[in-house]
């Protein structure tokens, strides 16, 4: 009987999660076998890498600690030999106002110095983050409805993280994931038909969280689509297609 790891060619930490879901469907539609991984990964890591010839390393949304999480997984991939990593990052890491992505830059420092074959994806807010308040219709946001975002279709960073593991060329690149236009939420919400509004983030938001809204009101997250565009080898799809599509999922 065939083992049942024996198919697995590419280990997805935070496989479990909106991002590692996305990734897992783009590998299986490009033929790949895939090994996603949740939390319980972490009671022993090296037995939950080996064998795969790969690793994406995609952290929990707001880790308390991310370099700590990446560190673990690029000594556990060591020491099973697994030379290859890709590691999700975030557009913009080096902005020292705010918290969590300052720790994706420390942790892209890792990666880059971890002496295995590496890539790193830094790409920007998920056009998606904006689907359910498109569908309360409205458009509500604890920033500048007027800020500049590379609002980015999580479908195509999957899709070129699928690209980056299987094809060669990307050892030691880093790639800014942007959508094909910069837009603001305004923009958002006239393509979708619906009002766009600039509200108080919550009282309980995460102090992570506001540093975000606030860097977000002054600056937006603008991001380049070039990168993306060559990777996937069309144009990245546009934030009003991402809603045609996805609005009735
Ligand atoms: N949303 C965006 O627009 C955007 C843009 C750029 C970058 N990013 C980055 O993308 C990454 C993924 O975001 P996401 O929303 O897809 O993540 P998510 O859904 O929060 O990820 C959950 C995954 O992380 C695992 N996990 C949760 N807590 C853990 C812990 N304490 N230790 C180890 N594993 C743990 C979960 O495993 P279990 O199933 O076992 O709980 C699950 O596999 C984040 O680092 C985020 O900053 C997001």
């Amino acid at each position: 009987m065939r083992d049942r790891d024996s198919a697995v060619k590419i280990a997805i930490l935070g496989g479990s999660g909106k991002t590692g879901r996305a990734v897992g469907a783009a590998l299986a539609r490009a033929g790949v076998a895939t090994r996603p991984l949740g939390r319980a990964a972490f009671d022993d890591l090296p037995a939950a890498l080996a064998g795969a010839d790969a690793v994406q390393v995609i952290a929990p949304n707001l880790h308390p600690d991310e370099p700590s999480y990446v560190a673990a997984v690029l000594a556990a991939a060591a020491e099973v030999g697994v030379g290859r990593v890709s590691y999700h990052s975030v557009a913009s890491p080096y902005v020292p106002a705010m918290p969590h992505h300052l720790g994706k830059a420390e942790s892209e420092d890792l990666v880059r110095r971890s002496g295995l074959d590496w890539t790193i994806l830094q790409p920007c807010a998920y056009a998606q983050n904006l689907l359910p308040a498109v569908r309360s219709g409205e458009l509500a946001v604890p920033y500048s409805v007027d800020a500049p975002f590379g609002l980015v279709d999580l479908r195509d960073v999957a899709e070129a993280t699928a690209v980056v593991l299987t094809g060669d060329g990307h050892v030691g690149a880093t790639y800014e994931l942007g959508g094909p236009a910069l837009v603001s939420v305004a923009d958002v919400a006239a393509a979708a038909g619906i009002p766009a509004r600039r509200v108080l983030a919550p009282d309980d938001a995460h102090p992570w969280l506001r540093a975000m809204f606030d860097y977000y009101d002054a600056h937006g997250l603008p991001t380049g689509g070039v990168p993306l565009r060559a990777l996937l080898g069309r144009p990245p799809t546009a934030v009003a297609a991402v809603l045609t599509r996805d609005l009735g999922a």
